[in-house]
């Protein structure tokens, strides 16, 4: 297979952003078909290719190799089943579902036919982060302790209240925003036990969606580590960053004053975020405008070049992984979809340690999946 048609399901602010990458910067790439409930004529209309009318009529289009998914977060499952019922690749977006068995399902009928499924874990491909990961793996400061991060903002009244505030389409902050506690177990791995506290403690009422807007997370990895997650729209003074604290240095990527530090035993240096000096000064001054890192993009805006430059780099390595090329250790689990499983089942224990007021292992998590299979 030397070209690669792609099929599009769910066409809004992202969908579209990938549609438009798979056309213009991806070579040998093709979007032959694509289905949204709401906009598919026009975009189908201005991409030149077909409208398709549901989910499963696209997914099983011979002409179609691989399925780029991007609708509503509680809408991933359906497709991700379809296309791998009819042995299409799937690039799904975060976060892959709302629940670790939905994720389980999805990966083993993709894992059973043979197929690629990525999700869309972009962080990953953010330069600044690629070399932490570098210099993590190098030694260079020592091993990891703790990490920190924090998503947080403050969220006013919209005239509208969007798919992403309501936790049955999105799952929330902490599902939403999965990049952070996917990046951490990167680094950690599996969290073994966590907790979580808050809840909906500024935005009630019709003008918002019913997510908790304050969550504190903690969690605990093998070998006595930790890490601590805050994510929310009732912080004032918002954030976001990851910081790394290991035996020999330390690391901190922060993506809302576009600053990453990495200080060793014998120095502190500062290296870019993004691909360049004009991305990072673009995503400084966006994030200045802004209260904190929790904006979402809406249908009507255009993603922010530092943003559509990782897009492309992720969208690139997923075509040429279905052109031959051999997936690099570090990205096997974004491949085939048990990283992103181990951030939702992480994220399943934090909800359950919310509502339950305890703390929860991970594995409880892994194992009701088990019983619900037995039953
Ligand atoms: N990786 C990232 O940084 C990033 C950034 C933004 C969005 N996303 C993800 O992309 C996905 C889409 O988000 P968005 O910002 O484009 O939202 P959006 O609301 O702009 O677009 C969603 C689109 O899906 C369509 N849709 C609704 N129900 C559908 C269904 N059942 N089947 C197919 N399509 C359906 C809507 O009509 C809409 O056009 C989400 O999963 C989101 O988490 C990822």
């Amino acid at each position: 297979m030397r070209k690669v048609n792609y099929g599009v399901i769910g066409t809004g602010y992202f969908g579209y952003g990938l549609a438009k990458i798979i056309r213009d910067d991806v070579q040998g790439g093709k979007v032959v078909a694509v289905y949204d409930p709401n906009n598919a004529e026009e975009i189908a209309r201005e991409l030149d290719c077909d409208q398709e009318m549901d989910i499963e009529s696209l997914c099983k289009r011979e002409d179609i190799d691989a399925v780029i998914i991007a609708s509503p977060n509680a809408n991933h499952k359906e497709p991700v089943l379809y296309a791998a019922k009819h042995n299409k690749h799937v690039f799904c977006e975060k976060p892959i579902a709302l629940s670790y068995q939905d994720c389980d399902q999805m990966i083993e009928i993709t894992k059973r036919n043979d197929l690629v499924f990525m999700a869309g874990h972009v962080m990953n491909f953010i330069d600044g982060v690629r070399e932490a990961k570098r210099v993590i793996n190098d030694g260079e400061i020592g091993d990891i302790l703790f990490c920190h991060a924090e998503r947080t903002g403050w969220e006013d009244a919209k005239e509208q209240v969007s798919w992403k505030k309501k936790k049955k389409l999105s799952g929330g902050h902490l599902y939403h925003h999965i990049h952070e506690l996917d990046f951490i177990q990167f680094l950690m791995g599996p969290a073994t036990r966590v907790c979580m506290v808050g809840g909906n403690v500024a935005h009630q009422g019709e003008e918002f969606g019913d997510e908790d807007d304050l969550l504190l997370a903690s969690l605990e990895f093998k070998n006595n580590t930790f890490a601590t997650i805050q994510y929310g729209s009732a912080f004032r003074l918002g954030e976001h960053y990851v910081k790394i604290q290991g035996t020999k240095g330390a690391i901190l990527i922060d993506l809302k004053n576009v600053n990453v530090v990495v200080k060793t035993l014998d120095k502190e240096e500062r290296i870019l975020l993004h691909a360049s000096e004009v991305e990072d000064e673009n995503r400084r001054r966006i994030y200045q405008e802004l209260e904190g890192g929790i904006m979402y993009g809406d249908p009507k805006t255009k993603v922010p070049i530092w943003l559509d430059t990782i897009m492309k780099k992720e969208l690139n390595y997923f075509h040429d992984v279905l052109l031959g090329l051999e997936v690099e250790e570090e990205f096997i689990p974004l491949l085939d979809g048990t990283a992103a499983r181990a951030a939702v089942a992480t994220a399943d224990a934090l909800t359950l340690s919310l509502k339950e007021d305890r703390k929860v292992s991970v594995d409880e998590i892994i194992a009701m999946k088990a019983q619900a299979t037995v039953s």
